[in-house]
């Protein structure tokens, strides 16, 4: 399953020119998956204690290249708001977990500072699509009782790209925290 689908996106990610077509592309691509789920296995619902989630990588293509990994939220936890320096591609798998955009009104101007307003909310459930441009910022949150599972694509490995994270309350913004993936 996972070989087929990553030659398909190798091919995608060739062949589509635009932002758009590409994510138009994959989002077609990836959607069956949430449909047909005897594909997921058990392990990726593992998490990390203190990390609140945990990341299993299904495929990390070499020089840079896309990222698919699942992510499984914890009951109650979450992530801080986030930038992913790249185009992303996020469908829900199983569960529920809330994602939250961000809007940055200020220009950047003074480091460390960052003025973030809420924009919307996402109930991201079973095949439920969100798509990410390099300079969007988002939150998840699980308020339900069960973990979430979802399905992550992105333009490039995160944990190569300086990203950004942001506390709305305080105002900041800091680079993102490595995150801990599965297997490492
Ligand atoms: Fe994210």
């Amino acid at each position: 399953m996972i070989d087929t689908l990553v030659d398909d996106i190798r091919r995608i990610v060739r062949e589509e020119t635009t932002p758009d077509g590409l994510l138009a592309a994959l989002v077609g691509r990836l959607t069956p998956l949430a449909e047909d789920r005897s594909w997921i296995a058990k392990d990726l619902y593992a998490t990390d204690e203190n990390q609140g989630f945990g990341i299993t990588v299904l495929h990390e293509e070499p020089e840079d290249g896309f990222l698919l990994e699942t992510v499984c939220w914890a009951p109650g936890r979450g992530v801080a708001p986030h930038d992913h320096q790249t185009w992303g591609v996020v469908m829900g798998l199983d569960g529920e977990e809330i994602n939250v955009d961000w809007h940055r009104r200020d220009d950047g101007a003074v480091p460390g500072r960052a003025d973030l307003e809420k924009a919307g909310e996402t109930a991201v459930t079973g095949g439920v699509v969100k798509t990410f441009s390099p300079n969007d910022i988002h939150s998840i949150r699980n308020d339900s009782d069960r973990p979430s599972l979802s399905l992550h694509l992105y333009g490039r490995s995160l944990a190569k790209t300086d990203r950004s994270e942001f506390n709305p309350l305080a105002g900041t913004v800091a680079p993102c925290p490595k995150r801990v993936r599965r297997g490492e």
